[in-house]
């Protein structure tokens, strides 16, 4: 069958589903505090019709497959659906986004669904600043749960930072000697308006150049690596002596659209062309109303073929998705 190409020739072979929008700590770029709002559990797809879902995807495609939430973590039998997931024939790449708190109770039942590759959500190894960010006092677990992953035997484990100036400046430098020691690379990832309270704005995204200024004068120099992923969102970068890596998702300072292969399906059954998509196409209402895998099929070709050359950040245009990142996935 023909790819999943749009009209920018862009061939989308990534296909990110949500598998919950509930979570269990509240980032401030992210989540309120309090009085969040979270889908009713009937609204959320079931495993079965996810793993339809990603069947007829696969049919279009797509080979690389990663599990968001929310908190992918709080999704009831999880290994259940990963179990299902990882035995389609053409995934070629699963992986799953997760904060961590959950992940050392849960890291050897997904390891033995067929789990390898987690990227964690950490901004800061300082217990007060974690309680600042997260609203929640789990640093301790999320390390446990990052320590239990190394011990089983996952791999590669990636960290995921999320970079908001005159915050986390003090935590560059400790993560990444963190992830050095262990071979985890650290992914700093510039602050995008994606929070549900309209907190963002350009000056309070700290930029990928500052802290590649930052890592080479305190730990030493860097250089990109030669043969990445071009259609990667994180640029990754190696240190000179050979010692591990660190990458940078700067949507912001180097928007990276023109190479995007992704595609995104929500908690609630609904199909995005772009983490800032404004249009969703709704599939929940496909899958349950007795359309034929042909008809999906053709539904996601049409989003594709719809999709926008990128995000608009940079510019007056720019309009933030009616969603907030804990309802899309990230
Ligand atoms: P790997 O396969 O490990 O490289 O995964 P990944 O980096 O694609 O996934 P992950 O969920 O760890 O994403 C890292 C960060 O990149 C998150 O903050 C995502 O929201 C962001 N991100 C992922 N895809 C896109 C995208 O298409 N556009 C933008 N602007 N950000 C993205
Ligand atoms: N800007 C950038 N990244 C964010 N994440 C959550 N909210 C934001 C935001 N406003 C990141 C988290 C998580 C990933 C899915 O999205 O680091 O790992
Ligand atoms: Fe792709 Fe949209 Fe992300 Fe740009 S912002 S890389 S178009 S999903």
């Amino acid at each position: 069958m023909a790819p999943l190409i749009d009209t920018f020739g862009r061939i989308h072979d990534n296909l990110r589903v949500s598998v919950t929008d509930r979570c269990n700590i509240r980032c401030f770029y992210c989540m309120p505090e309090t009085g969040v709002k979270f889908e009713a559990r009937e609204k959320l797809l079931t495993f079965e019709e996810i793993e339809r879902f990603v069947r007829v995807a696969v049919s279009l495609g797509v080979r690389k497959l990663r599990l968001t939430g929310g908190e992918p973590l709080l999704r009831r039998d999880l290994a259940k659906l990963i179990r299902k997931l990882v035995a389609i024939d053409g995934i070629e790449d699963l992986a799953l986004t997760t904060n961590g708190v959950l992940m050392a109770q849960q890291a050897q039942e997904l390891y033995d669904a067929g789990l390898r590759r987690i990227n964690v959500h950490l901004d800061t190894l300082d217990r007060e600043r974690f309680k600042q960010i997260t609203r929640r006092d789990d640093l301790a677990k999320v390390l446990d749960g990052i320590d239990t992953c190394l011990r089983l035997g996952y791999g590669p484990i990636k960290i995921n930072a999320v970079a908001v100036k005159n915050l986390v400046e003090p935590d560059i430098v400790p993560l990444a000697l963190y992830g050095r020691e262990r071979g985890i690379e650290i992914r700093y990832i510039e602050f995008m308006p994606l929070d549900s309270q309209g907190l963002w704005d350009k000056g309070k995204v700290l930029l990928a150049d500052d802290m590649i200024a930052m890592l080479t004068r305190e730990i030493g120099p860097l250089r990109e690596v030669p043969d990445r992923d071009p259609r990667a969102p994180a640029t990754d970068y190696e240190y000179l002596d050979g010692k591990g890596k660190v990458g940078f998702v700067a949507s912001i300072s180097r928007p990276f659209c023109l190479n995007c292969n992704r595609i995104r399906l929500t908690s609630d059954g609904k199909f995005r062309y772009c983490l800032f998509a404004i249009d969703e196409t709704d599939m929940r209402q496909l899958l349950r109303g007795g359309a034929s895998d042909q008809a999906i099929a053709s539904a996601i070709r049409g989003s594709v073929h719809d999709k926008w050359l990128g995000h608009e950040i940079n510019t007056q245009r720019f309009v933030p998705p009616p969603r907030p990142m804990y309802s899309i996935g990230g």
